[in-house]
């Protein structure tokens, strides 16, 4: 009826679509999931969430991760950061795959599930397989009361708010943004981080709402960009490290909604096969952002244009390099490279919602996907 016509546009915010709004709210949803935790002045951090699990975190012999689709995304970028700074092992788990190959657990592992919807039934049931193994289970969700959370013994809501669009988007900076606090409160309270280095890093992440504001202001760029590219047929995104989640998430972004085949690749993988594939024809993004693997990334955006593909660049403001080289470039405020995802993956949900609006796709409610996927 018009009554819920004229009640979905007020619920818009006068945005044309769900993920739009979305995608624009995250400055506020990151600063609502660190509000009330992070603390970069006092150098304080609390996640009252899994206060009580912090020593079992801190003596884990390892951390699984298990999680589908965008939140499964999430799941590689905190293995880096969880690595790299609790120096404890990761394995990140299509929980999909884990539940049903009989998965090797101890009694001091952590499983840390993953989930907006907190309904996957994959997820739910890795969890209970942990749970039923002595495993300790956290859950890292944005509905508040869901299944995912109940059945965790502790965890870390992110508060985004309600995610409409089926594409996620603010969910995944909410869940980066709450597994980076788990990981560096675990780093602290582990000693694998000094206390300097610590407070620099609290410093970096409360400046991340305004970086992604800064990002946001790209768009009508990327929308000149989409216009150049909606009719591609395939689309190829390549990232190092941090980034090489970004990738995979930029490229499933584009496939959910615009139904553009699109791959997402380590980019020193691209020579054990993709590279094939380059041609004047084929798009690929790059993401390029100033960390250390920049150089490494620059000779792979080398092999790509020596083959003629078309590349979008997303890097570092201010970067001198990668604009000589490229087609495209999209630029996105530095911060620290653990934090990069943050706010590279904001230009890449720009870039696949103009091309799928351009397309004439349900961006909303894409054709076969689910919100939540709640039978397996
Ligand atoms: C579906 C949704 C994705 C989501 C995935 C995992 O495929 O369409 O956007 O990433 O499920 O959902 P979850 O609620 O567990 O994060």
């Amino acid at each position: 009826t018009l009554l819920d016509l004229e009640l979905e546009a007020i619920e818009k915010g006068g945005y044309d679509h769900f993920m739009l709004k979305e995608i624009n709210e995250q400055p506020r949803s990151i600063n609502d999931c660190l509000r009330g935790r992070l603390n970069a002045s006092e150098g304080q951090l609390t996640l009252g969430g899994i206060s009580d699990y912090l020593s079992k975190l801190r003596q884990a012999d390892r951390i699984i991760i298990a999680a589908c689709g965008t939140s499964w995304h999430a799941g590689l970028v905190a293995e880096y950061i969880f690595e790299e700074f609790c120096r404890i092992p990761v394995e990140v788990e299509y929980a999909s795959e884990f539940r049903y190959r009989n998965p090797v657990i101890h009694e001091g592992d952590i499983l840390i599930a993953i989930s907006q919807s907190g309904e996957t039934a994959d997820t739910l049931a890795a969890m209970e397989l942990a749970k039923s193994r002595g495993a300790t289970v956290l859950g890292v969700c944005n509905v508040v009361g869901s299944s995912i959370a109940r059945i965790s013994d502790a965890g870390v809501y992110t508060h985004a708010g309600p995610e409409i669009g089926v594409a996620s988007t603010k969910a995944f900076t909410a869940q980066l943004s709450v597994l980076s606090m788990i990981a560096l409160k675990v780093a602290q309270q582990k000693g694998t981080i000094s206390e300097t280095r610590f407070r620099e890093m609290l410093a970096h992440l409360e400046q991340i709402p305004a970086k992604v504001e800064e990002a946001l202001k790209s768009e009508e760029q990327i929308r000149g960009i989409s216009e150049l590219y909606q009719d591609a047929k395939n689309f190829l995104y390549l990232g190092r490290g941090y980034n090489f989640p970004v990738a995979l998430e930029g490229a499933l972004k584009l496939k959910e909604i615009s139904y553009i085949h699109a791959e997402g690749y380590p980019a020193a993988e691209m020579k054990h096969g993709p590279i094939a594939l380059i041609d004047e024809e084929m798009p690929v993004c790059f993401i390029a952002t100033r960390d250390g693997s920049y150089d490494k990334v620059v000779s792979n955006i080398q092999e790509v244009k020596a083959r003629k593909g078309k590349v979008i660049a997303i890097v570092s403001e201010g970067d001198v390099l990668i604009p000589k080289m490229v087609d495209h470039v999209i630029e996105v405020p530095n911060t620290h490279e653990a934090f990069m995802p943050l706010v590279a993956t904001i230009p890449l949900q720009l870039l696949s919602y103009h091309i799928a609006v351009m397309r004439g796709c349900n961006v909303d409610q894409p054709r076969n996907l689910a919100k939540s996927v709640t039978v397996e």
